[in-house]
């Protein structure tokens, strides 16, 4: 694994992993870590548009006694007037920030620009490529919520519905499951599969197969013109129909945001297997362990 930068996970071993849910079971509530020298500053960049990601980082960094500076596409930058993407990022590393914490688009050259920065860097979101910690915060809420002995997740089924081939959740968890064991089936409509993974033409069987549901949003900002509607998923919604076919001690997650009435319906919100802001709770704990890693090198 790079000590500095967290881009995919593509060079976490299951040592790693290990390592980050003793954190999470043993998280030091009390203080920040009291890093040497000067007060640390995180550079915040959000090209694409964030909710949680964005303030599960700045609440981490505030825990963590961390100064924020913020850079938002939603408005107010110079991209309005025409700066580029790397221009942007060349001066703000400029400013000498310790830490960015970037939501790029799949066309910029994240790897490429870490690398000529020399900042440690945490991905926040990379186009469809990559959403590591969105992955670490969904396998650990699985971890908390279901219980499960860290050698046992080679046991576990996660089942993605809705919009899986235009998802970077899907991408992370791919890289995911071949370092923890955990299998992975998707149900979707068949232009929305991913070519080589285990595929449910139908809703019902992939529930009565899954230990945890993992329901993804229709990502129309990446369809490039493709025609897909709201109506194609509608076979696979988990609702209270549907999800009768899933086990009483499943887990129902969806890394937000949700588009209520489309990949889930309203209902879902009472199901007690709905663990969907438990996901979002965890995304501070597990941000909180990565940016006091990336500080300290130690990734
Ligand atoms: N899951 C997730 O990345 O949510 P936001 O887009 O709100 O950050």
């Amino acid at each position: 694994m790079s000590d500095r930068s967290l881009l995919d996970l593509q060079n976490w071993s299951p040592k790693d992993l290990e390592q980050l849910f003793f954190q999470i079971d043993h998280e030091p509530k009390e203080t920040a870590e009291k890093f040497s020298g000067s007060k640390k500053t995180a550079a915040l960049i959000f090209l694409e548009p964030s909710t949680r990601t964005r303030l599960s980082f700045e609440l981490a960094c505030a825990k963590e006694n961390i100064d924020r500076i913020l850079l938002d596409a939603g408005g107010g930058s110079s991209l309005e007037k025409g700066e580029t993407l790397e221009d942007t990022f060349l001066n703000v590393a400029a400013m000498k920030p310790d830490l960015l914490i970037v939501r790029v688009p799949e066309q910029f050259p994240l790897k490429e620009i870490t690398e000529e920065l020399g900042i440690p860097t945490l991905n926040g979101g990379w186009g469809k490529r990559a959403h590591p910690t969105q992955a670490l915060l969904d396998i650990a809420t699985i971890y908390k919520e279901k219980n499960i002995n860290f050698s046992k997740f080679n046991k576990l089924k996660l089942l993605f519905t809705g919009d899986v081939l235009h998802s970077r959740v899907f991408s992370s968890h791919q890289e995911l499951a071949k370092i923890l064991g955990y299998e992975i089936g998707v149900a979707c409509p068949e232009q929305l599969k991913v070519p080589g993974t285990k595929y449910f033409t139908k809703l019902s069987e992939g529930l009565q197969w899954a230990d945890v549901v993992m329901a993804l949003r229709t990502q129309k900002e990446r369809h490039d013109g493709k025609k897909i509607q709201d109506s194609d998923i509608n076979d696979y919604q988990l609702n209270s129909e549907s999800l009768k076919k899933l086990s009483k001690d499943a887990l129902i997650l969806h890394p937000g945001p949700v588009n209520w009435g489309t990949e889930l319906s309203i209902n879902v919100v009472n199901d007690s297997r709905n663990k969907i802001l438990k996901q979002v709770e965890m995304g501070v704990t597990i941000r909180r362990l990565l940016v006091r890693r990336a500080l300290a090198g130690k990734l």
